[in-house]
Protein backbone atom coordinates (compact mmCIF):
# COMPACT_ATOMS: atom_id res chain seq x y z
CA UNK A 1 0.00 0.00 0.00
CA UNK A 2 1.83 3.22 -1.35
CA UNK A 3 0.45 6.46 -0.52
CA UNK A 4 1.12 10.37 -1.60
CA UNK A 5 1.01 12.85 0.57
CA UNK A 6 -0.76 15.54 -0.05
CA UNK A 7 -1.15 18.64 1.31
CA UNK A 8 -3.40 19.68 4.05
CA UNK A 9 -7.05 20.36 2.06
CA UNK A 10 -10.66 18.98 2.70
CA UNK A 11 -10.92 15.04 1.01
CA UNK A 12 -13.46 14.55 3.51
CA UNK A 13 -16.07 12.63 0.56
CA UNK A 14 -18.96 12.06 -0.62
CA UNK A 15 -20.63 15.00 1.00
CA UNK A 16 -24.14 16.23 0.55
CA UNK A 17 -25.28 18.79 -1.72
CA UNK A 18 -27.65 20.86 -0.57
CA UNK A 19 -29.56 24.37 -1.74
CA UNK A 20 -30.04 26.35 0.32
CA UNK A 21 -32.58 29.21 0.01
CA UNK A 22 -33.43 32.24 1.56
CA UNK A 23 -35.34 36.18 1.54
CA UNK A 24 -33.79 39.00 2.19
CA UNK A 25 -35.89 41.85 4.29
CA UNK A 26 -37.55 42.92 1.07
CA UNK A 27 -38.92 39.53 0.36
CA UNK A 28 -36.81 38.71 -2.49
CA UNK A 29 -35.34 35.21 -2.48
CA UNK A 30 -31.91 33.56 -3.48
CA UNK A 31 -30.44 30.57 -3.47
CA UNK A 32 -26.70 29.11 -3.05
CA UNK A 33 -25.82 25.62 -3.33
CA UNK A 34 -23.49 24.61 -0.54
CA UNK A 35 -21.53 21.56 0.10
CA UNK A 36 -19.52 22.20 3.36
CA UNK A 37 -22.54 21.41 5.18
CA UNK A 38 -23.26 18.65 7.73
CA UNK A 39 -25.65 17.13 11.22
CA UNK A 40 -23.50 18.82 14.22
CA UNK A 41 -26.44 17.93 17.02
CA UNK A 42 -29.48 15.78 17.58
CA UNK A 43 -31.14 17.26 20.37
CA UNK A 44 -31.85 20.30 19.73
CA UNK A 45 -31.33 19.41 15.87
CA UNK A 46 -28.61 21.31 14.59
CA UNK A 47 -26.86 21.50 10.95
CA UNK A 48 -23.98 23.44 9.62
CA UNK A 49 -23.13 25.56 6.59
CA UNK A 50 -19.93 27.44 5.79
CA UNK A 51 -20.55 30.14 3.35
CA UNK A 52 -17.96 32.76 2.16
CA UNK A 53 -18.60 35.94 3.31
CA UNK A 54 -18.00 37.25 -0.43
CA UNK A 55 -20.83 35.11 -1.54
CA UNK A 56 -24.17 37.61 -1.80
CA UNK A 57 -25.87 35.05 0.39
CA UNK A 58 -23.90 35.73 3.34
CA UNK A 59 -25.24 39.35 3.91
CA UNK A 60 -28.76 38.05 3.54
CA UNK A 61 -27.62 34.88 6.06
CA UNK A 62 -26.59 37.09 8.06
CA UNK A 63 -29.03 40.02 8.83
CA UNK A 64 -32.18 37.50 8.67
CA UNK A 65 -31.02 34.09 10.64
CA UNK A 66 -33.13 32.51 8.90
CA UNK A 67 -32.63 29.22 5.69
CA UNK A 68 -34.08 26.38 4.89
CA UNK A 69 -31.57 23.70 3.39
CA UNK A 70 -33.75 21.60 0.49
CA UNK A 71 -32.07 18.41 -0.37
CA UNK A 72 -31.08 17.58 -4.34
CA UNK A 73 -31.81 15.05 -6.16
CA UNK A 74 -31.06 13.72 -9.92
CA UNK A 75 -33.55 15.70 -11.01
CA UNK A 76 -32.17 18.94 -9.42
CA UNK A 77 -28.85 18.38 -10.30
CA UNK A 78 -28.50 20.96 -12.94
CA UNK A 79 -30.04 23.67 -11.06
CA UNK A 80 -28.20 23.05 -8.10
CA UNK A 81 -25.09 23.03 -10.40
CA UNK A 82 -26.58 26.59 -11.18
CA UNK A 83 -27.36 27.84 -7.95
CA UNK A 84 -23.50 27.42 -7.69
CA UNK A 85 -22.30 28.67 -10.43
CA UNK A 86 -24.31 31.51 -10.66
CA UNK A 87 -24.90 34.58 -8.18
CA UNK A 88 -28.45 36.23 -6.99
CA UNK A 89 -26.52 39.60 -7.90
CA UNK A 90 -27.57 38.31 -11.30
CA UNK A 91 -29.88 36.22 -12.09
CA UNK A 92 -33.09 35.51 -9.69
CA UNK A 93 -32.43 31.76 -9.97
CA UNK A 94 -35.62 30.35 -8.49
CA UNK A 95 -37.37 32.16 -12.04
CA UNK A 96 -34.43 31.26 -14.24
CA UNK A 97 -35.04 27.49 -13.35
CA UNK A 98 -38.49 27.65 -13.16
CA UNK A 99 -38.72 26.09 -9.46
CA UNK A 100 -41.31 26.84 -7.06
CA UNK A 101 -41.13 28.79 -3.64
CA UNK A 102 -43.33 27.78 -1.14
CA UNK A 103 -44.13 29.49 2.53
CA UNK A 104 -42.04 27.79 4.68
CA UNK A 105 -43.70 27.13 8.65
CA UNK A 106 -41.36 28.83 10.96
CA UNK A 107 -39.12 31.03 8.82
CA UNK A 108 -39.49 33.36 6.23
CA UNK A 109 -37.08 31.36 3.68
CA UNK A 110 -39.10 29.83 0.82
CA UNK A 111 -38.52 26.25 0.33
CA UNK A 112 -38.14 24.75 -3.09
CA UNK A 113 -41.25 22.75 -3.86
CA UNK A 114 -38.78 19.90 -6.19
CA UNK A 115 -37.18 19.28 -3.71
CA UNK A 116 -38.25 16.18 -1.69
CA UNK A 117 -36.78 17.13 1.92
CA UNK A 118 -37.14 20.78 3.25
CA UNK A 119 -35.11 21.69 6.56
CA UNK A 120 -36.05 25.05 8.18
CA UNK A 121 -33.35 26.10 9.94
CA UNK A 122 -32.97 29.62 12.50
CA UNK A 123 -29.24 30.29 13.40
CA UNK A 124 -27.98 30.51 16.55
CA UNK A 125 -24.20 30.56 16.11
CA UNK A 126 -21.99 32.28 13.74
CA UNK A 127 -18.89 31.27 13.52
CA UNK A 128 -15.96 32.78 11.59
CA UNK A 129 -13.23 29.69 10.37
CA UNK A 130 -11.21 31.64 7.23
CA UNK A 131 -12.00 31.27 3.83
CA UNK A 132 -15.69 30.29 5.29
CA UNK A 133 -18.17 31.29 7.99
CA UNK A 134 -20.08 28.70 9.63
CA UNK A 135 -23.84 29.51 10.55
CA UNK A 136 -25.15 26.94 12.97
CA UNK A 137 -28.83 26.45 12.43
CA UNK A 138 -31.04 24.91 14.83
CA UNK A 139 -33.45 22.81 12.90
CA UNK A 140 -37.59 24.37 13.34
CA UNK A 141 -39.36 21.98 11.23
CA UNK A 142 -39.00 19.40 8.20
CA UNK A 143 -41.09 18.80 4.90
CA UNK A 144 -41.25 15.71 3.76
CA UNK A 145 -42.68 15.37 0.27
CA UNK A 146 -45.74 12.51 0.64
CA UNK A 147 -45.15 11.58 -2.77
CA UNK A 148 -41.90 9.40 -1.53
CA UNK A 149 -44.83 7.97 1.86
CA UNK A 150 -45.41 4.49 1.47
CA UNK A 151 -48.94 2.78 2.20
CA UNK A 152 -47.82 2.20 6.10
CA UNK A 153 -46.33 6.05 5.93
CA UNK A 154 -42.97 4.97 5.89
CA UNK A 155 -40.48 7.42 3.79
CA UNK A 156 -38.36 6.31 0.79
CA UNK A 157 -36.32 9.02 0.14
CA UNK A 158 -34.36 6.17 -1.98
CA UNK A 159 -37.54 7.13 -4.29
CA UNK A 160 -36.09 10.49 -5.04
CA UNK A 161 -31.91 9.41 -5.97
CA UNK A 162 -30.63 11.60 -3.61
CA UNK A 163 -26.80 13.39 -4.93
CA UNK A 164 -23.91 13.42 -3.20
CA UNK A 165 -20.74 15.50 -4.36
CA UNK A 166 -17.49 13.71 -4.19
CA UNK A 167 -14.25 15.97 -4.89
CA UNK A 168 -15.57 17.56 -8.09
CA UNK A 169 -18.22 15.58 -9.15
CA UNK A 170 -21.92 14.74 -8.57
CA UNK A 171 -22.94 11.25 -7.76
CA UNK A 172 -26.57 9.36 -7.43
CA UNK A 173 -26.81 7.38 -4.43
CA UNK A 174 -27.48 3.86 -5.65
CA UNK A 175 -27.73 0.54 -4.43
CA UNK A 176 -28.41 -0.46 -0.54
CA UNK A 177 -25.70 -2.45 1.25
CA UNK A 178 -27.17 -2.60 4.72
CA UNK A 179 -28.85 -1.26 7.35
CA UNK A 180 -28.19 0.59 10.46
CA UNK A 181 -26.65 -2.31 12.82
CA UNK A 182 -27.11 -5.05 10.05
CA UNK A 183 -23.79 -6.62 10.53
CA UNK A 184 -24.57 -7.63 14.53
CA UNK A 185 -28.11 -8.83 13.60
CA UNK A 186 -29.12 -12.37 13.59
CA UNK A 187 -30.10 -13.32 10.29
C1 LIG B 1 -21.11 21.68 -5.68
C2 LIG B 1 -20.89 23.05 -5.11
C3 LIG B 1 -20.70 23.21 -3.75
C4 LIG B 1 -20.51 24.48 -3.19
N1 LIG B 1 -20.32 24.60 -1.85
C5 LIG B 1 -20.16 25.84 -1.32
C6 LIG B 1 -20.02 25.98 0.10
O1 LIG B 1 -20.07 25.02 0.87
N2 LIG B 1 -19.85 27.24 0.58
C7 LIG B 1 -19.81 28.36 -0.23
O2 LIG B 1 -19.63 29.49 0.27
N3 LIG B 1 -19.94 28.23 -1.57
C8 LIG B 1 -20.13 27.01 -2.13
N4 LIG B 1 -20.29 26.87 -3.48
C9 LIG B 1 -20.23 28.06 -4.33
C10 LIG B 1 -21.53 28.90 -4.31
O3 LIG B 1 -22.66 28.06 -4.39
C11 LIG B 1 -21.51 29.87 -5.51
O4 LIG B 1 -20.44 30.78 -5.37
C12 LIG B 1 -22.82 30.61 -5.73
O5 LIG B 1 -22.80 31.14 -7.03
C13 LIG B 1 -23.03 31.72 -4.73
O6 LIG B 1 -24.30 32.25 -4.95
P1 LIG B 1 -24.72 33.70 -4.40
O7 LIG B 1 -23.68 34.69 -4.91
O8 LIG B 1 -26.09 33.93 -5.02
O9 LIG B 1 -24.75 33.63 -2.92
C14 LIG B 1 -20.49 25.62 -4.05
C15 LIG B 1 -20.70 25.46 -5.42
C16 LIG B 1 -20.92 24.20 -5.95
C17 LIG B 1 -21.15 24.04 -7.44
Amino acid sequence: MEKELWKPGNMLYPLPVVMVSMADRQGRYNIITIAWTGTVCTNPPMVSISVRPERYSYPILRDTGEFVINLTTRNLTRAADFCGVKSGREVDKFEKLGLTPLGADRVKAPLIGESPVNIECRVVQTIPLGSHCMFLGEVEAVHADGAYMDEKHKFHLEKAEPVVYSHGAYYVCGEQLGTFGYSVRRK
